[in-house]
């Protein structure tokens, strides 16, 4: 891409990328036909899509954006290293075919290299609820259980994953089951809503405390139709596109709520966040003021995934800051590619400064992952020259078409097949 002019448009945030796989895997846990509408066209769905289709079941679209899933009566339960070794989210068929079947295998999960990313919270949480787990196997976590019962989970910290294992195995589990500091993201109260339609008894949604009433089973559960919310980092991500570029671009299906803490850093630098009556219209029509220092934690508190999102915002503009990444230990892996480009970042332990610097400069960088690939796009749209970002494929991931959706609101970017 090349560095681009003001932003301007309109564009439509799809379901939230990490909601919409947790409720695929969650489809396991009772026969019939789904359908799940605002679906994102990304290759994390397409993955999750593949390996329901190896576990039994029918996936197709229905539209450009619903997904029908159809589970079978009787489901495998294998998920193969092949399919899982890609991405993170397959981890969340775990507790659905063990539910469903009594067994499960499930390859180790890949995804982004963001730091060791262990599953102890989600196997301990199993075992709790009486599930045997047998890790023999290096590339597999098999566990069983005839029957699952009700019990007291405490974790140690927040887990997003763990608490959506624990949510998962809980809804068939005879009994009340109590989850205490469970993550309370908001695709977490999403799944919780999710299971809620679909006949579970839960509870404490969207708080850190969760309680689910269960007869045992997953016989008192079925298929249901559901919109999943909207993507609060895809949006995030548009709306610093906005702070590293200028301009006044309009977000229709957002939620602002889920968005409080990015919403006030960005306002406290300059931006302008106004509700319309679909959407939010995000403008940036003055140079921005520093930030000082931030730092990442569980929901409420600033997302992890905005991280590499705001320093490429700061180190665009050359504003000084201190962030602190709370959540994942190796989140600054993409701090070389920004340095090569000019930026004045120093990785201390679990914080990056931020110094002052001149305007970027473009050059080819690689992607590391998702949220760190997105921020490189950004930060060429304001980079002198022409930035290319290698590894592209990390950003297909998590965004239907970046470089589209972009080049749709005037940006000069453009991705190569
Ligand atoms: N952790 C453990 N033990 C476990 C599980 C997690 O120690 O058994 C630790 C992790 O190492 C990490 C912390 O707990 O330090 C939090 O990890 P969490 O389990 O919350 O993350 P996750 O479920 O693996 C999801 C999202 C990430 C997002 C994080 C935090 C999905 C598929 N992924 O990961 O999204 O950053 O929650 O909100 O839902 C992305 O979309 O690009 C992405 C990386």
């Amino acid at each position: 891409m090349q560095s681009s002019g003001e932003l301007s448009g309109v564009i439509t945030i799809g379901g939230a990328k990490n909601s919409v796989l947790k409720l695929m895997a969650a489809t396991l846990l009772a026969p019939g036909r789904y359908r799940i509408s605002r679906v994102p066209r990304i290759a994390d769905v397409d993955l999750m899509s593949e390996l329901l289709r190896t576990l039994g079941c029918q996936v197709t679209w229905d539209a450009p954006s619903t997904l029908r899933i159809t589970v079978p009566d009787e489901i495998n339960g294998v998920a193969p290293h092949e399919i899982v070794n890609e991405f993170r989210a397959s981890i969340a068929v775990l507790s659905p075919l063990l539910a469903r079947r009594g067994d499960a295998k499930v390859a180790l999960p890949g995804g982004d290299k963001l730091g060791d990313r262990p599953i102890g919270m989600h196997t301990d949480a199993l075992i709790q609820l009486g599930a045997t787990i047998a890790t023999d196997d290096p590339n597999y976590v098999t566990a069983s259980a005839p029957s699952l019962t009700a019990a007291d989970i405490s974790f140690s910290h927040c887990s997003v994953g763990a608490t959506e294992t624990a949510l998962m195995a809980a809804v068939a589990a005879k009994g009340t089951t109590t989850i205490k500091t469970a993550a309370c993201e908001p695709e977490i109260e999403d799944l919780c809503l999710f299971l809620t339609a679909m006949g579970a008894e839960i509870t404490g949604i969207g708080t850190h405390n969760l309680t689910i009433t269960s007869p045992g089973g997953t016989a008192h559960l079925s298929a249901v139709d559901f919109e999943p919310i909207p993507d609060r980092i895809e949006a995030g991500t548009y709306m610093i596109a906005v702070g590293i570029a200028a301009g006044s671009v309009t977000l229709l299906n957002t939620r602002m709520d889920h968005m409080t803490e990015l919403g006030n850093l960005l306002t406290s630098m300059g931006m302008s966040i106004a509700p319309t009556p679909d959407g939010i219209q995000v403008s940036r029509d003055a140079p921005l003021r520093s930030l000082g220092d931030y730092e990442t934690s569980p929901y409420p508190g600033l997302a992890t995934d905005y991280q590499p999102l705001l320093v490429a915002l700061l180190a665009s503009a050359g504003l000084q800051a201190t962030v602190t990444e709370n959540v994942f230990a190796s989140r600054f892996q993409y701090v070389p590619e920004l340095q090569k480009m000019g930026a004045n970042l120093d990785v201390n332990d679990n914080q990056l400064r931020i110094g002052e610097c001149a305007q970027l400069v473009g050059t080819t960088v690689t992607a590391p992952d998702i949220r760190a690939g997105a921020a490189l796009v950004l930060v060429g749209l304001a980079a002198s020259g022409t930035t290319i970002v290698n590894n592209a494929h990390h950003v297909a991931r998590g965004y239907e078409d970046l470089s589209a959706t972009l080049a749709s609101l005037n940006a000069n970017v453009k991705s190569d097949p």
